[in-house]
């Protein structure tokens, strides 16, 4: 298939052009780079042996959408495009909204004007709030997202599942991933986040490597193992795997169908930074801080649906992850 990735240079779609690539589809990237790189798309290359055709675009411009829909015969999209950070999304609401909604609503147009109703939208664990059930299954109901970013992630999943009871010539693939962590096993790509990361894995790699002082563990009197919060990581190449096997659904019209992408395996925060010391052979200094707002003590999910349906199942562990995190942070200390 060919196949449009929005947000394509960021750190899942980059990854996930490999595995489309190994698969046998055609890809085509449309990036603002508002969060990433080109040269993300110049390592792909490296990696797959050819350049992919790369559009630096707004997804939010229905001109520029409209021109790649006329010149390249597209099959399916993955939209990958939207701002991410939690913390931003609180102190910019209007942006994180104004983003994320707007660039779904003109591609989702833009595709029906071409009679391209084959969709991939990257949900998250996010819309489960804090859950009702562990391990989370897809039937678990969804929750009260604390920020504007997930309830952009909540608020579309609704908008996509009324498109497609609206017209069921669309086929939708909600995809909710849980935390994807790691990188190419090449060490070409990976995660680069700009400034101070929010995330855990980042704020690990760039302590082993000097660029932070430690790493704050946000809270040790949560209901957990060891009171710290606990996550389903998942590798990145798995969850951009996932991708190639969701367009099998999309292949057998699927309608409306929704999946978590995780591995079912909870992790502490403390568990992680053991795993990334055994891994690596090196320290990870920390210290105990208080919680973070809008954070849960426990999240991890039960795959099962995605491997009965789509044949899916994480291959990578916790070493694979760690081990891989710090081989990309290692080559490219200053990020790309
Ligand atoms: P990322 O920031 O690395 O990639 C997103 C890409 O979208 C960036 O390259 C950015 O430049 C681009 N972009 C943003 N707005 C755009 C616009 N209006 N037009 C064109 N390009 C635009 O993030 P990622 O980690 O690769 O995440 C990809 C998707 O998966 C996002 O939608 C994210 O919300 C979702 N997701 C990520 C995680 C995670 O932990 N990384 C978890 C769940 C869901
Ligand atoms: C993991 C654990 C923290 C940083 C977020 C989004 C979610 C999804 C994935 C996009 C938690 C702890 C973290 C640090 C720490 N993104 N932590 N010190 O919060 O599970 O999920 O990213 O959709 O929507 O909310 O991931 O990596 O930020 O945190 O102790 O410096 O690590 O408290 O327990 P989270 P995370």
């Amino acid at each position: 298939m060919n196949i449009l990735l929005t947000g394509g240079a960021g750190y899942i779609g980059s990854h996930t052009i490999v595995e489309l690539d190994k698969a046998g589809h055609s890809v085509v990237v449309v990036d603002n780079l508002v969060n990433s790189s080109e040269e993300s798309l110049n390592r792909v290359a490296k990696i797959i042996g050819k350049q992919v055709p790369f559009v630096k675009a707004d997804v939010r411009d229905a001109v520029s959408m409209n021109a790649i829909f006329d010149k390249y015969k597209i099959d399916a999209v993955i939209n990958f495009a939207g701002l991410k950070a939690v913390g931003e999304s609180v102190a910019k609401p209007l942006e994180y909204y104004e983003n994320n909604m707007n660039a779904c609503f003109v591609l989702l147009n833009v595709m029906r004007k071409h009679n391209c109703k084959n969709f991939i939208f990257s949900s998250s664990a996010t819309v489960y709030g804090d859950p009702a059930i562990i391990p989370i299954t897809e039937e678990c109901p969804k929750g009260e997202c604390t920020n504007p970013y997930g309830k952009t992630k909540s608020m579309l999943e609704e908008v996509l599942i009324d498109l497609q009871k609206a017209d069921p010539e669309w086929n939708i693939v909600l995809l909710r991933y849980f935390n994807p962590i790691g990188a190419h096993e090449s060490g070409l790509i990976g995660e680069n986040p700009n400034g101070i990361p929010n995330n855990l894995m980042p704020y690990i790699t760039q302590t082993a490597v000097g660029l932070r002082k430690e790493l704050g563990v946000f809270g040790n009197d949560y209901d957990t193992p060891d009171g710290t919060g606990v996550r389903d990581y998942i590798h990145v190449c798995d969850l951009a795997a996932g991708h190639v096997c969701a367009l099998q659904a999309i292949d057998r019209k699927c309608g409306l169908a929704i999946y978590n992408l995780g591995t079912g395996h909870g992790y502490s925060v403390l568990d992680v930074v053991r795993a990334f010391e055994k891994a690596n052979g090196v320290k990870v200094p920390y210290s105990i801080k208080p919680r973070r707002a809008g954070d849960i003590a426990t999240c991890y999910c039960n795959p099962a649906k995605a491997k009965a349906e789509l044949g899916w199942e994480a291959k990578y562990g916790i070493e694979e992850m760690c081990r891989d995190a710090w081989n990309f942070q290692k080559n490219n200390p200053e990020g790309y």
